[in-house]
């Protein structure tokens, strides 16, 4: 049997119930926040990640699904270059327009004259190949058989007149291939090509998140000038973590990105103050308790300067006794060295200085005014010095969600400030504040079942013999005024109709035999109070939608 692939999941009903359920709450938020939804490409080009998320960081170093996208033979070029060049320097000539090429062009076979007179066929390829070998074979004793005579006279007769020679030609600079196949007298030539007959391979992988792809379609499609940019998304990211219980390969994230040029306000602590009351707002509305939220200030990349110096130095005495990562980390970027996991190297983090005690003027002016504003609207908060989050953009504000109920993976969301990301993309000036919540983790902290959220048939429609039409009929009406109809089968007796009714959940079933068609009214049923009435056709969408 062929399962889901470990750290996939199938998400199954009713439970695919509470994710929608998830995803209309916060479109109904996002909307009262004035946010727009986008969507970006599920793969994009891995130096996207490399160089917006950080190559030190342990998702890009570790975590992505990456290939290449493969090296292209363009066998279009290399045949262009090769016969305008035999042309060029008048050592044959070829024909384009002759009946044969009707044969010759679908099997891509080129015919060449040579002079003097001298008739030849010419495949291209990346390499010598056994197929291409057969084919010109093949192609010769075609063009010499009695029904190719009957079908091109004139040419047939040419052919039999000059033997034909057989060429495959390849580009300089491949494997000499020709050594190991038998070419039975097919002639192999290495062409010295000069324009490129490779199409260059490129390097794509699967989204590990969604903010490297948001802010290149912020740049490549001028989004600046829409002023301030408030987009969300909804869709699976890929990361090759070790699966566990919260953690998967393919997993699902809401985000948001507020992204402007300086002069929209896309920099005002304002902005990060409302995304998270936002946030708060929105776990509240999904009715999520106990939710924490730590915040820091990871400043900015010049109060970093000074930070990474006294990070080194307090490093420098003890870093031999950490993991290799951190080893590494200490000289490429001691900040990652807090995303450490390692419990041997805990109690050495806690001595670390801390990036809070390097914030610059202004950086500590716009954390205390975001933490001032969050007071104001009484969103509660805890300071956690140790948080800088593990992706590489961040600047200024972090954050995160925790939920106790989550265990290990107990991040329900993270995101923060990452003013520089646009320019190291090579796009303008462009603050930004955003965040992304583990839909999966969401969904797991829920206190609503699915039993809670489903929405259930309002009625069955019960078909007695030879009434599936009339039946779908009626369903369809019923439809068309807003009321969920699961239909039933006329070859269901009365019993099993009431079965299926019961099982599917509805509220009413409806009976439609001769009699309620010629009468235009029809049999209700509560099924939960056994109540049934006769109700005429135009009143039942009123009366079954209560
Ligand atoms: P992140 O902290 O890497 O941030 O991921 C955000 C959330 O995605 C996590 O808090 C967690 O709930 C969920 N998550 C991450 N990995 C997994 C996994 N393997 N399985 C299940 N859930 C997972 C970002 O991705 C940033 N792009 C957030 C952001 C947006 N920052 C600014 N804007």
């Amino acid at each position: 049997m062929i399962k889901a692939v470990r750290g996939t999941r199938d998400l199954l009903p009713p439970e695919t119930g509470l994710w929608n359920f998830v995803e209309s709450a916060v479109r109904d938020v996002f909307r009262a926040y004035n946010f727009q939804e986008i969507r970006t490409p599920i793969f994009e080009s891995t130096e996207l990640f490399a160089r917006g998320v950080g190559e030190e960081t342990d998702v890009v170093s570790k975590e992505m699904f990456t290939w290449s996208d493969g090296e292209r033979f363009d066998e279009e070029a290399l045949a262009t270059e090769w016969i305008a060049r035999g042309v060029e320097e008048k050592r044959f000539s070829v024909e384009s327009a002759t009946p044969l090429n009707s044969y010759l062009n679908p099997l891509r076979i080129r015919f060449i004259n040579r002079i003097p007179d001298s008739p030849e066929f010419v495949c291209f390829r990346p390499k010598a190949t056994l197929e291409a070998v057969e084919l010109l074979l093949k192609a010769r004793s075609d063009v010499k058989s009695p029904e190719f005579l009957l079908r091109y006279p004139q040419d047939a007769d040419y052919f039999r007149r000059f033997e034909i020679s057989l060429r495959i030609v390849v580009p300089s600079g491949t494997a000499d291939s020709a050594s190991w196949i038998d070419t039975r007298g097919v002639e192999v030539e290495q062409f010295q090509n000069r324009t490129p007959v490779f199409k260059s391979s490129q390097s794509l992988t699967l989204r590990p998140e969604n903010t490297a792809g948001v802010v290149r379609a912020y740049i490549e499609h001028n989004l600046e000038k829409r002023g301030l940019n408030k987009l969300y998304y909804i869709g699976p990211q890929f990361r090759r973590e070790r699966p566990q219980k919260g953690r998967y390969r393919q997993f699902y994230q809401i985000g948001a990105e507020v992204i402007g040029p300086p002069s929209s306000g896309s920099e005002s602590p304002a902005r990060d103050a409302e995304v998270l009351e936002m946030l708060a707002t929105l776990l509240d509305r999904l009715g999520i308790q106990g939710w924490k939220l730590e915040l820091n200030s990871v400043g900015t990349p010049g109060d970093r300067v000074q930070f990474n110096q006294a990070l080194r130095a307090a490093l420098e005495p003890m870093v031999g006794q950490m993991c290799d990562d951190c080893q590494r980390r200490a000289v490429t970027n001691p900040l990652r060295v807090f995303d450490c996991k390692v419990p041997a190297d805990q109690p050495i983090i806690e001595t670390l200085p801390r990036i809070t005690q390097f914030l610059g003027e202004d950086s500590r002016k716009h954390f205390e005014a975001v933490q001032d504003i969050l007071k104001r609207v009484g969103v509660e908060f805890q300071m956690n010095d140790r948080l800088v989050r593990g992706l590489d953009y961040y600047t200024r504000t972090a954050f995160e969600f925790t939920h106790g109920a989550l265990g290990a993976q107990n991040a329900i969301l993270g995101g923060g400030r990452y003013d520089g990301l646009s320019e190291a993309l090579g796009g303008p000036a462009a603050p930004g504040i955003g965040f992304a919540i583990g839909e999966d983790r969401l969904v797991m902290s829920l206190r609503a079942t699915a039993e809670d959220v489903l929405r259930k048939p309002d009625v069955f429609v019960a078909p007695m013999a030879g009434m599936n039409g009339e039946a779908a009929r009626l369903a369809r009406e019923l439809r068309r005024q807003q009321v969920a109809v699961e239909l039933g089968d006329d070859t269901f007796r009365l019993k099993k109709s009431f079965e299926a009714a019961t099982k599917a959940g509805a509220k009413y079933i409806l009976i439609v035999g001769e009699n309620e068609v010629k009468a235009d009214a029809f049999a209700v049923k509560n099924l939960a109070t056994g109540d049934q009435v006769s109700v005429p056709r135009g009143e039942l969408a009123a009366r079954i939608r209560g």
